[in-house]
């Protein structure tokens, strides 16, 4: 191609970028969506989460997590209105949450719909009748809109699940675009999460359609194994031999006609627990492995009180227990960390797992990370002994993120100058230069335009 167009465009895109506003966001082009547990406030001490916890620097969207469905008004209800609603000296979650906007421009809030709690049959009968969905959807904007909400997030589990019926999957497909065409004229954000596992996006999701329609698919990443296996198993593993791992989720739903820009890759900022029938022989104990025998119910932590689940706020201060210590191992087939104390094991995400999925996700181009769920990262800040640095886990996404786009971007490089060379292009010395400063300007998507012309 000409020269002078090449330089131009270089120009052009240079002086965008340095004419860029200051953002109260991550620096990084990919979209960073933290889930928020409302509930995580009632937890005990430490544990307890408020939205003035959040650190709205570390994402580009924020889901306030769960709204419930009204099966009498076919619209969107607060499940706790005195945490959600200022009526009757309600704390107003909702407005403490999108005021979050006034100070950090960036930010995106959505509300969520759905949840496990919910379940799916109510959701299930909303989708099968035309004139509820319109309904639904009338209410559902006038909802979002009053509470100035910049979007909406479908997290029904799952259709055709849990006493869902298979015609569910049309009808959530019919639903997700008769949202889409009202929320269009408001310019508001459509989204949903998805189950990862292969046999729900079998029979829950129209995957290529639903694609057009929603702007985000946050992939729940995470609970492929747990307790209830009645073995130790990872809770998101990168990889294994079988379906059940975060390559194989992504690698199918693109398979299946999503495409990467619109997928969001989920991470779990807590673990999932186990029990063995009886500690380990001094053998295993060695060298022990996931896969062993335990029990159909994991242990709790102190703040989330759960069986079988754990938060990495809880995990990480376990880990420093020096009375009771855990031996610490990593599972080079599913490339996670596991701990084991006695009969106690502990499956879990830490930074390094993190950066190797971070690194997965930008290498297959996709649109982001999501956590599930701020509210369980170490937000306080408390396993940092020496400088007290709260939320571990979303500063290695951010890192993570800035560093992945970078070596991409600095591979391509050294392909370029390579197959250049290989080609006897002279002039190299001035070529390489420019590619070089270049390349350090540019995000990898600019980087990636420019490159192609050349
Ligand atoms: C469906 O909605 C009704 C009324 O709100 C509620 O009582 C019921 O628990 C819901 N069903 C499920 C499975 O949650
Ligand atoms: C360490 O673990 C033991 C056994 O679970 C517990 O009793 C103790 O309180 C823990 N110590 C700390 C500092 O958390
Ligand atoms: C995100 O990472 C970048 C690059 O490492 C850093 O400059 C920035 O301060 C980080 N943001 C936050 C909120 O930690």
């Amino acid at each position: 191609m000409d020269k002078s167009v090449l330089f131009l465009c270089l120009a052009v895109i240079i002086g965008g970028k340095w004419g860029e506003a200051q953002t109260t966001g991550p620096h990084h082009s990919r979209v960073v969506v933290c889930y928020l547990g409302t509930w995580a406030v009632y937890r005990p001490g430490r544990g307890s989460f408020a939205i003035e916890n959040l650190e709205p620097s570390l994402c580009t969207h924020v889901i306030y997590s769960f709204a419930g469905l009204n099966i009498k008004e076919d619209s969107i209800k607060s499940l706790d209105p005195w945490q959600d609603l200022t009526e009757n000296y309600g704390k107003g979650g909702y407005q403490r949450i999108t005021t979050l906007k006034l100070r950090y421009p960036h930010l995106k809030v959505s509300l969520a719909i759905g949840g496990w709690n919910e379940g799916s049959t109510n959701y299930s009968k909303l989708v099968s009748d035309a004139s509820r969905r319109t309904k639904f959807v009338t209410n559902a904007v006038e909802f979002i809109r009053k509470y100035n909400f910049d979007g909406l997030d479908l997290d029904w589990e799952f259709p055709a699940k849990r006493g869902g019926v298979p015609e569910d999957k049309l009808n959530f497909l019919l639903l997700v675009k008769e949202l889409k065409a009202a929320f269009r004229k408001h310019n508001l954000l459509l989204t949903a999460a998805f189950g990862a596992g292969k046999d729900t996006i079998d029979v829950a999701y129209d995957v290529e359609g639903l694609a057009i329609y929603l702007d985000f698919i946050h992939m729940m990443c995470y609970d492929y194994h747990g307790a209830w296996d009645q073995k130790t198993g990872a809770n998101a593993p990168l990889k294994s031999s079988d379906v059940l791992n975060v390559e194989y989720t992504l690698n199918y739903m693109m398979k299946l006609g999503a495409p990467a820009n619109k997928l969001v890759l989920g991470v779990p900022l807590y673990g999932r627990t186990f029990v063995l029938p009886e500690a380990l022989s001094s053998e295993s104990k060695r060298k022990p492995k996931l896969g062993m025998v335990s029990t159909s119910v994991g242990f709790q932590g102190p703040l989330t009180r759960e069986s079988g689940f754990m938060g990495y706020n809880e995990i990480c201060l376990e880990l420093k227990n020096k009375t009771a210590p855990w031996s610490k191992h990593w599972d080079s087939e599913s490339r996670t960390p596991f701990a084991v104390r006695g009969t106690q094991v502990i499956s879990y995400d830490d930074g390094q797992s993190i950066y190797e999925k971070v690194k997965f996700a930008m290498e297959k181009n996709l649109a982001g990370i999501m956590v599930w769920s701020v509210d369980t990262d170490d937000f306080q800040g408390d396993c940092d002994e020496e400088n007290g640095q709260n939320y571990p886990l979303m500063r290695e996404i951010n890192k993570s993120i800035e560093k992945a786009l970078e070596d991409i971007k600095n591979s391509i490089i050294k392909e370029k100058l390579d197959q250049l060379e290989n080609s006897g292009f002279r002039v190299v010395g001035s070529f390489d230069l420019l590619l070089v400063i270049v390349g350090t300007f540019l995000s990898l998507r600019q980087f990636l335009v420019i490159i192609n012309f050349v």
